[in-house]
């Protein structure tokens, strides 16, 4: 089995098909860095569909069983129940997800689920809609959101996992409501710590709400009890309520990094491979696939990286909480979480 200096085999796949975004959260593209004159990558710089296949099926050969597509915006690809067909049909992936804003799903989630999704994770970072005009940067309310999770629903995408990120005194009073709206419906809101990713949002430690906080405060209206991880090195740690109406999840990588299991590679949309969310560079993959390299060639090329990866950021960074002198690193909409 291929594994990483630190033996951590490779099987959770990541692939950014577009770095565009409809959105501009400020702590990710903040409008005022990307306004209408920022210039994405050029058409002839994205992986097209074909090459994507063709690396994912590389990638399943090595090892990988899970694959998550993200943008940017991914539903702002062309075309995109059609690349979810071509890559269900690939041998070794039992899992298939989507990360979306949701801005546009209510339109799309019947073509994906016909393409073969089965689940979806959307992203919601508060219910009350100054908070998420403000968080979004474009002034959206809630509303497309919320009927776009209804939809996805009505077409059967299963389970809904609803990504919260929380930022002190941005929306962590608005967390208990998003919670309570969400118990009692099947789906799994999942409530991110404020990562320093990428070097534009001006991360501090002080801006992050611990995990233990975020469980505290729903557990004292709505009380919780720990549930078992559902599979080594997952991201969530779960909570169910003890009345039985469902649960929720904390990502906890500033507080608690989980570096350790990690089995997360990463694929930008220019087709660089990333071992890590924090990395600086990647390896392009694209270069050597246009050049000619064959199946093997770059089957080497991916397994030499991950055999000398020795990435473990969020654990780094515990030692280090505001990142001083930290090197460059990418930005995450060029990688998708
Ligand atoms: P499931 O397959 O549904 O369990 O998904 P997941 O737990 O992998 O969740 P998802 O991909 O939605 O990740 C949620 C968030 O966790 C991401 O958007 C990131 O903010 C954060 N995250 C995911 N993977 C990593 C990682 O490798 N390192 C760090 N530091 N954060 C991560
Ligand atoms: N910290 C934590 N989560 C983030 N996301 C984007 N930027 C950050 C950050 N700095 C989240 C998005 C989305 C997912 C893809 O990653 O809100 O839910
Ligand atoms: Fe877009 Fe997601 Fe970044 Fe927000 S966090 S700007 S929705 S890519
Ligand atoms: Fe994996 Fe890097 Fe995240 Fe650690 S910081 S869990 S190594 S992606």
């Amino acid at each position: 089995m291929l594994t990483d200096k630190f033996g951590r085999p490779m099987r959770d796949l990541r692939i950014s098909v577009t770095d565009r975004c409809n959105f501009r959260c400020p702590y990710c593209m903040p409008a005022e860095i990307y306004g209408e004159a920022y210039e994405f990558l050029p058409r002839a710089d994205i992986l097209t569909f074909e090459e994507l296949t063709r690396l994912v099926r590389i990638f399943a050969e090595l090892g990988i069983v899970k694959l998550r597509v993200t943008g940017g915006e991914p539903l702002l690809r062309n075309d995109l129940p059609k690349l979810l067909g071509m890559l269900t049909s690939i041998d070794g992936i039992d899992d298939l997800t989507l990360t979306t804003n949701g801005y546009l799903l209510s339109q799309f989630a019947q073509p994906l689920k016909d393409a073969g999704l089965q689940r979806i994770t959307i992203s919601l970072d508060s219910l009350d809609d100054e908070v998420f005009k403000a968080m979004n940067g474009r002034g959206f309310t809630t509303e497309r959101v919320l009927a776009a999770i209804e939809t996805a629903k009505e077409v059967g995408l299963s389970p809904i996992k609803i990504n919260c990120v929380v930022q002190k005194n941005v929306n962590d009073h608005t967390i208990v409501d998003l919670a309570r709206h969400f118990k009692g419906s099947g789906h799994i809101v999942r409530y991110i710590e404020y990562m320093d990713v990428g070097n534009r949002n001006g991360w501090r430690s002080e801006h992050v709400v611990p995990a233990d906080e975020i469980i505290a405060k729903i557990d004292a209206e709505m009380p919780l009890e720990p549930v078992a991880s559902n599979y080594q090195g997952e991201v969530a740690t779960r909570y169910r309520y003890k009345d039985g109406s469902g649960e929720i999840g904390v990502i906890a990588s500033v507080t608690k990094p989980f570096c350790g299991d990690c089995t997360r590679v990463r694929l930008s949309t220019d087709g660089k491979i990333f071992t890590c969310l924090f990395a600086g560079d990647g390896v392009s993959l694209k270069d050597p696939m246009r050049s000619g390299a064959d199946d093997n060639e770059l089957r080497d090329l991916i397994t030499g990286i991950w055999k000398v990866r020795s990435d473990r950021y969020s654990e780094e960074r515990a030692a280090s909480p505001n990142g001083e002198g930290a090197p460059r690193k990418i930005e995450m909409y060029q990688i998708g979480g």
